[in-house]
């Protein structure tokens, strides 16, 4: 229910952090899976350590929101299909409202809005051929619940959550369903600094039921899932990951 064998898999974003362990998983799971990122060294470099503990991936340098056609080549290369896509490409910029310009407002959502747009539909063709495309954005729990200073973020994944809806109810069909993934509080390499952080810690405890931040592998198992033949009737939904941290009043 859950092999993904005879699968190809882009990952957008999945050089480091939530997207690798993603990546990492449906590798494991048995699809020939391919990861993107701007930085080809980095790239490279988790290429060799996924080899090192015997997961072998392809790599697909590019920047999403430039190089769209190109990285869906690269994908494509070994295989010659596309059947998941997953895009974790995701920036931030805590800038509150009265620091951030209308044109850096823009950029952010053209790097975690738009693209996820245009990459989608650039994908579009080749997943529709697959006999179980999936296409799965990483959104945030910033789509439904907002922390102040933080305009731009929350709108792009807000508007990512409603993307995923939208397409969902235009393109899903037996073979092709879009979907998407709510990360919470996760310690990734880009987190760290916060999940020292000895203030952050408390309010962690009181604001997150299960009491820590989420370990980057635990993104994984929702991945595997919503890419998989178990989630054949799952479409439009966003499955969140957060330890319970929004439902808690
Ligand atoms: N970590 C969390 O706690 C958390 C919580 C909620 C949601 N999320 C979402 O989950 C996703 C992954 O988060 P993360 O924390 O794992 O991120 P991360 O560690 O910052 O990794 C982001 C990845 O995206 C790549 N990337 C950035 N801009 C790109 C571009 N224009 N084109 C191609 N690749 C690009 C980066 O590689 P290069 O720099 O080499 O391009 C990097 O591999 C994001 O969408 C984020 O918003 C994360």
């Amino acid at each position: 229910m859950f092999d993904l064998t005879g699968k190809t898999a882009l990952v957008t974003g999945g050089g480091r952090g939530l997207g690798l362990e993603m990546a990492k998983a449906l590798a494991r799971a048995g699809a020939w899976t391919v990861i993107n990122g701007r930085n080809r060294q980095n790239l490279e470099e988790a290429r060799e350590r996924l080899a090192a503990d015997g997961i072998s991936v392809g790599i697909a340098p590019g920047d999403i929101t430039q190089d769209v056609e190109t990285i869906l080549l690269r994908a494509i290369d070994k295989t010659g299909q596309l059947d998941i896509l997953i895009h974790a490409v995701g920036e931030r910029d805590r800038r509150g409202t009265e620091a951030m310009a209308p044109q850096d407002f823009a950029s952010l959502l053209n790097t975690d809005l738009t693209a996820a747009y245009a990459v989608a539909r650039s994908a579009l063709p080749l997943i529709q051929r697959s006999s179980a495309g999936r296409l799965i954005f990483v959104t945030s729990i910033a789509a439904f619940a907002a922390r102040a200073g933080d305009p731009a973020y929350t709108a792009a994944k807000g508007g990512l959550e409603a993307l995923t809806r939208s397409l969902a109810v235009e393109l899903g069909a037996d073979n092709l369903t879009v979907n998407a993934i709510a990360p919470g509080w996760f310690a990734t390499e880009t987190n760290a600094h916060l999940a020292a952080d000895p203030d952050l810690k408390a309010f962690v405890e009181v604001r997150i039921p299960l009491k820590r931040w989420g370990r980057p592998e635990e993104i994984a198992p929702a991945a595997v899932f919503l890419a998989s033949p178990a989630a054949s009737f799952v479409n439009g939904t966003t499955l969140t990951v957060d330890g319970g941290m929004t439902v808690q009043m």
